[in-house]
């Protein structure tokens, strides 16, 4: 991850690679630190913008060459759009633009003035936030499989806050700080979903989950197939049964709240790799089920989140993980399964995997007496056609918990659309020989899903959240590169950090 630092001073003295400044659309009058940039250049940026050739265009980029004129080698100015249609979106994919500009450059380290655009109503710690925030997942990349050192992409190491004003200080150095703890958690997230399966077999993500609660003051505790079984996790081990590769669930614990206090309990689906099993999925793509875990890196990101910024609160992360395979050993269409919690389930697709190893982590996770449960799944391939890869679909029992979400989402553009929970269609999911089956109609499929959790929670507080869709990207987008989004890990983080206690 870049590393973001801040210091007092100006930058108009710095002797900087590149300063970094984003502008609105229309906006001619200079003040502020700009306007200190363009007196000390003898006026380099409002020629600039007087020439036409930069408007301030949301996500468009144009760079000056200072020849000598002060100490930085050169401006990078960034569009914001509109002042009346700006909102924090904007001011990431200005972030996303300016940055992968400046490190396609081959720029190592930049510079930007902490308070980024002066203009009434302008909040500079959310804009400083969202303008690092977009910069930073922008430029993520993994470079761990590649042994070509040439064909390595430039980065940008360090980007350095400036801050001016001495009372701005510490709420900055602030900012920088909870920046920092967001954006690596996208990383982590992005990381673990970009390892191929074979990379992160349940064992693998169970040491990874390890050291996090080693290098963080979290709690790691993995429960074996051995101890699943001696618990009767049925829905569970049948998924598991296909591979050869041991699963886990690994349940990662955080206290920041009172010893009393219920906790909050994140549950994240962990397929490392979903095949389909016996009902196999057609190969076309089929390599991009690798991403079957998305929920859990989330989860496992946000706990480190949690932990990091010291959340006033209870957290227990909960990640059911096992590959999905067909085998010698496989569960089968027709299977009935004793969950968790006693009911029975009919098998009627072994690719509707997710839903039964959520089913018993919900059981899991009530037993645990928490104030709710918010699980995170890529559930279905319904939901990518009803909501597409920028919205995630959202259900639940709990009004209060959705409408805490939604909000999230708009704060962090990770946005979330509900869709109901119409008891009507549990006529779908009447079997014949078990409690329920696993699979409706192809119609609702991601409410049927939803409707099917919705049996394994009694009377807790419960939200599931569908992330098949943005959980991965087919091309880029304003400031997410193409791949594992890290869809999930920063709405969580936004939800604990607002939670009220
Ligand atoms: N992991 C998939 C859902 C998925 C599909 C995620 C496409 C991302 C992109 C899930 O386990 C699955 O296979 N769901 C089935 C359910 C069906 C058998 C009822 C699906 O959506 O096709
Ligand atoms: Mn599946
Ligand atoms: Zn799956």
């Amino acid at each position: 991850m870049i590393t973001f630092k801040s210091k007092s001073g100006s930058v108009v003295t710095e002797k900087a690679e590149a300063i970094l400044i984003p502008w609105f659309e229309n906006f001619r009058k200079l003040s502020g630190t700009i306007q200190q940039l363009d007196n000390a250049s003898s006026g380099l940026i409002q020629s600039r913008l007087g020439s036409g050739d930069f408007k301030g265009e949301s996500g468009e980029t144009s760079i000056i060459y200072t020849q000598g004129a002060i100490p930085a080698k050169r401006i990078i100015l960034v569009g914001l759009g509109k002042r009346e249609e700006f909102d924090r979106e904007k001011m990431r994919t200005a972030g996303g633009s300016i940055f992968k500009y400046a490190q396609n450059l081959g720029i190592k380290k930049v510079f930007v003035p902490a308070r980024l655009v002066e203009t009434e109503g302008f909040n500079s710690e959310e804009g400083l936030e969202d303008f690092l925030t977009g910069g930073a997942l922008m430029i993520y990349q993994l470079n761990e499989f590649i042994t070509n050192e040439k064909a390595k992409k430039n980065r940008i190491e360090e980007c350095v806050v400036v801050v001016n004003n001495k009372k701005q200080a510490a709420t900055i150095k602030a900012t920088v700080k909870r920046t920092t703890v967001i954006c690596s958690a996208v990383y982590l997230t992005r990381d673990l979903v970009t390892l191929p399966a074979n990379k992160k077999t349940p064992s693998i993500l169970a040491n990874r989950a390890r050291a996090i609660a080693r290098g963080n003051k979290l709690k790691c505790r993995i429960i074996t197939e051995a101890q699943a079984k001696n618990i009767d996790m049925g829905a569970f081990l049948a998924v598991a049964q296909g591979s050869k590769e041991p699963a886990k669930v690994i349940i990662l614990e955080y206290r920041g709240g009172r010893n009393d206090q219920p906790p909050v309990v994140l549950i994240g689906k962990g397929i490392t790799f979903d095949s389909g099993g016996i009902s196999l999925k057609p190969a076309e793509k089929m390599e991009r089920m690798k991403d079957d875990m998305a929920g859990g890196a989330a989860v496992m990101a946000a706990l480190q989140a949690a932990a990091h910024m010291e959340v006033p609160l209870n957290v227990i992360g909960i990640i059911p993980a096992t590959e999905n395979l067909p085998g010698g050993k496989a569960y089968k269409p027709g299977d009935v399964l004793t969950s968790l919690s006693g009911q029975t389930i009919e098998v009627i697709s072994t690719d509707a995997e997710g839903r039964l190893i959520l089913a018993d982590a919900l059981t899991y996770a009530e037993r645990l007496k928490p104030q709710c449960i918010v699980d995170v799944a890529t559930l279905t391939g319904a939901c990518v056609i009803a909501l597409g890869d920028y919205i995630a679909g959202i259900m639940g029992n709990d009004d209060s918990l959705i409408t805490k979400l939604k909000t999230a989402g708009e704060k962090t553009g990770e946005r979330v659309w509900q869709l109901p929970l119409a008891e009507d269609y549990f006529d779908y999911l009447k079997s014949d020989i078990a409690d329920i089956k696993n699979v409706g109609e192809r119609a609702a499929g991601s409410i049927t899903a939803g409707l099917f959790l919705k049996k394994f929670v009694k009377d807790t507080p419960w939200v599931h959240l569908d992330i098949a869709g943005p959980a991965w990207f087919e091309k880029d987008k304003a400031y997410t590169p193409k791949g594992a989004s890290g869809f999930g890990a920063r709405l969580l983080i936004e939800l604990l950090r607002n939670w009220e206690v």
